[in-house]
């Protein structure tokens, strides 16, 4: 099964490299996703005045975590960036260099983000007119939207082969015009939505009634927009997923049936229970997973991965093996001992120490 009948040094990074995707995805579906949301927002309350009590609660939440949602997504990418180099050195550099500016405005344009989400989340921005706080998070919309651009437009490029490449080299655009853009670019924005709302409803307790909306309309509309880009790209690529891909294609409707099922049950009994919610985000995480699983093998459907099998051996055998799974291990430690830490309960304030701080 894929990515184990691959030679061992290939599923080796393949597995590392799916693994530390699917990572960045759930953050970068909140960080999307998310400024979407406070966009929309943003344009209605500036258009129709303020809306219902749990949409602000949303708002409030998004705006608190996206900045460290947002850092999150980045150092969450980059692990895959790094495997990924590993696998496709020639097409993923040739793309790099054929957007060259283009592709290295996604740093200054992440660092604009940052700014503004900070700017969102001050005291001061929400005593702001309604105007102004609907241009930042439009503006915050724009970054997000352009950086989720730039990926798939360097995906693309990078997928499309020598032809095609001398073809943008000689034209020397800054952009890469392509018929397989728009609906992949709309499949992981639309798609990114589901996501978010199982997380908002582990952040947000009090909105879970208006999330069920949001969320059975974002689901019914990933469906669909899985479906026209299924049915865009080559029926040679169509033919992989499906006698390959079939394992991951099964998960990702399992979990897209199951976050359904558990949506429409919250929304009949009114209730969202804790093991409710646990069998919404593991349904969740599947379906991420199928779908970056099947996002591969389009990908495989272009390349020709056994060129690269050479690289891979020579790259697994270069060594350093042993200290990177003492650094694995040591994160994952670390990383568990933070959450843990997170997770305890707030401890109860020491009314000695309040009184003699207000003496
Ligand atoms: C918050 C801003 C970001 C957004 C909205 C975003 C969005 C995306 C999207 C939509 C894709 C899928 C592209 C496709 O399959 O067509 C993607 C892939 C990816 N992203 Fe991000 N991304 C963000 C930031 C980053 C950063 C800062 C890094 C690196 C440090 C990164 C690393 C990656 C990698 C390695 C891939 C896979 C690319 C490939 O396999 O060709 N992302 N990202």
């Amino acid at each position: 099964m894929f990515p184990f009948d691959q030679p061992t040094p290939t599923a080796f990074y393949l597995v590392l490299y799916l693994g530390t995707l699917l990572l960045h995805v759930v953050p970068m579906n909140y960080v999307l996703a998310g400024s979407s949301y406070l966009a929309l927002l943003g344009v209605w309350e500036t258009a129709r005045g303020q809306v219902s009590e749990p949409h602000r609660a949303i708002a409030a939440g998004l705006r608190d975590w996206m900045p460290f949602a947002l850092s999150i997504a980045i150092t969450a990418g980059v692990a895959p960036l790094l495997f990924l180099q590993v696998l496709y050195k020639e097409p993923f550099y040739t793309a790099n260099l054929l957007l060259l500016h283009r592709w290295m405005a996604i740093l200054p344009i992440l660092i604009v983000a940052f700014y503004l989400l900070y700017l969102q989340k001050s005291k001061r921005f929400v005593a702001r007119p309604a105007a102004v706080r609907m241009l930042v998070s439009v503006g915050i919309f724009c970054c997000f939207g352009f950086v989720a651009w730039s990926w798939t437009e360097n995906h693309l490029l990078s997928t499309r082969g020598q032809e095609v490449w001398i073809e943008q080299y000689t034209q020397g655009g800054w952009f890469y015009g392509d018929w397989e853009l728009p609906a992949r670019l709309a499949l992981w924005w639309v798609g990114a939505f589901p996501m978010l709302a199982m997380i908002l409803a582990w952040q947000v307790p009090a909105a879970r009634a208006s999330l069920v909306r949001l969320a059975l309309v974002a689901l019914a509309a990933s469906a669909v927009a899985g479906v026209v880009y299924f049915l865009q790209i080559p029926a040679a690529a169509r033919s992989q997923i499906v006698s390959r891909g079939w394992p991951y294609l099964t998960l990702g409707l399992l979990g897209g049936a199951g976050q359904a099922a558990v949506w429409t049950l919250a929304w009949r009994v009114r209730e969202l229970t804790a093991g409710l919610l646990a069998g919404l985000s593991a349904a969740a995480v599947l379906a991420a997973l199928g779908v970056t699983v099947l996002r591969e093998l389009r990908r495989l459907s272009a390349i020709d991965i056994t060129a690269y099998y050479d690289q891979h051996a020579e790259a697994a055998g270069v060594g350093g093996w042993w200290l990177f799974v003492l650094l694995l291990l040591m994160n994952a430690g670390l990383i568990a001992w933070v959450i843990r830490i997170a997770c305890r309960p707030a401890a109860e304030p020491n009314p000695q120490k309040a009184n003699s701080a207000t003496e």
